[in-house]
């Protein structure tokens, strides 16, 4: 049942079970016309149970956006940020490609890099027992001690060079997927999802116009400012939030046209 303004109704026998999180029913008056649609489930502001189905189902197997182009722009530049339920570590390697890593040391598990941006010049070190990953993710030394801050009396302790079996080539950073669309990396857990152009469906034709790889720096902004960037290519809240029609008078093309740098860094 939809209320005057398309918001979702009370009438619902609430609370809704775990089986209509994922029901097609549930969701399919979201997809009528605007004037008839309701809006997303409360539920999906509120419910533990619909977060942990999103971390899931959406972050575990979408394209998330996970940092600005402008954040990795040179080679060494890397951010580590939270994607659903894991650390994910992106950086740009001394050939130019973006990837993206689990953010997670080899040894013992330690999160390799703390979240934010960062720089490396050469490679990352693990605060733990000085492990040492190439750009690219190669294991390149278990521990490399060049700059550690490990004693020289107790290096023999954590060296693993004549342990047998153990070839450091099989323990570089274990790899997620990695993109880049317009301004976004874009990160996906799923090593067997589909490319991130299959999600995209017709958005790049639709929004070319808007030259979005030139909004990195404001994205990067937008991000330190407010910790946030669009939620996932198939997230039910990106659908709503893009398509909001009760918003597009106020959001319209005239006032996206004004939305500038200059004007959004006067918001500081
Ligand atoms: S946990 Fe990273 S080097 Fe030991």
């Amino acid at each position: 049942m939809s209320g005057s303004d398309g918001a979702f109704s009370t009438g619902e026998r609430r609370p809704l079970t775990r089986d209509a999180f994922t029901s097609e029913e549930t969701y399919r008056r979201t997809r009528l016309p605007v004037s008839l649609a309701t809006t997303l489930i409360p539920d999906a502001y509120s419910s533990p149970e619909f977060h942990e189905l999103e971390l899931e189902r959406i972050f575990g197997t979408s394209w998330v956006a996970a940092c600005c182009t402008a954040e990795v722009a040179e080679p060494g530049d890397a951010v580590a940020v939270t994607v659903g339920t894991a650390s994910a570590l992106v950086v740009r390697g001394a050939d130019g490609i973006v990837r993206a890593f689990h953010n997670v040391c080899r040894h013992r598990g330690t999160q390799l890099v703390e979240e934010g941006r960062t720089h490396v010049e050469r490679f990352f070190r693990c605060p733990y027992h000085s492990w040492a990953y190439a750009l690219d993710g190669a294991c390149l030394g278990t521990p490399l001690f060049e700059g550690s801050e490990i004693p020289e009396s107790e290096q023999r302790i954590f060296d693993m060079s004549d342990v047998k079996e153990f070839d450091r080539t099989d323990y570089g950073l274990l790899p997620l997927r990695a993109e880049t669309w317009g301004c976004l990396v874009f990160v996906n857990l799923d090593l067997d999802a589909p490319p991130l152009a299959d999600e995209l469906g017709d958005l790049p034709d639709r929004l070319a116009g808007y030259r979005l790889e030139e909004w990195g720096e404001l994205q990067a902004r937008r991000r330190e400012l407010h910790g946030v960037l669009p939620p996932p290519v198939g997230a039910p809240g990106a659908r709503q939030g893009l398509t909001d029609e009760g918003a597009l008078p106020l959001a319209g093309p005239r006032n996206v046209h004004r939305h500038d740098d200059d004007a959004y860094c006067r918001q500081r």
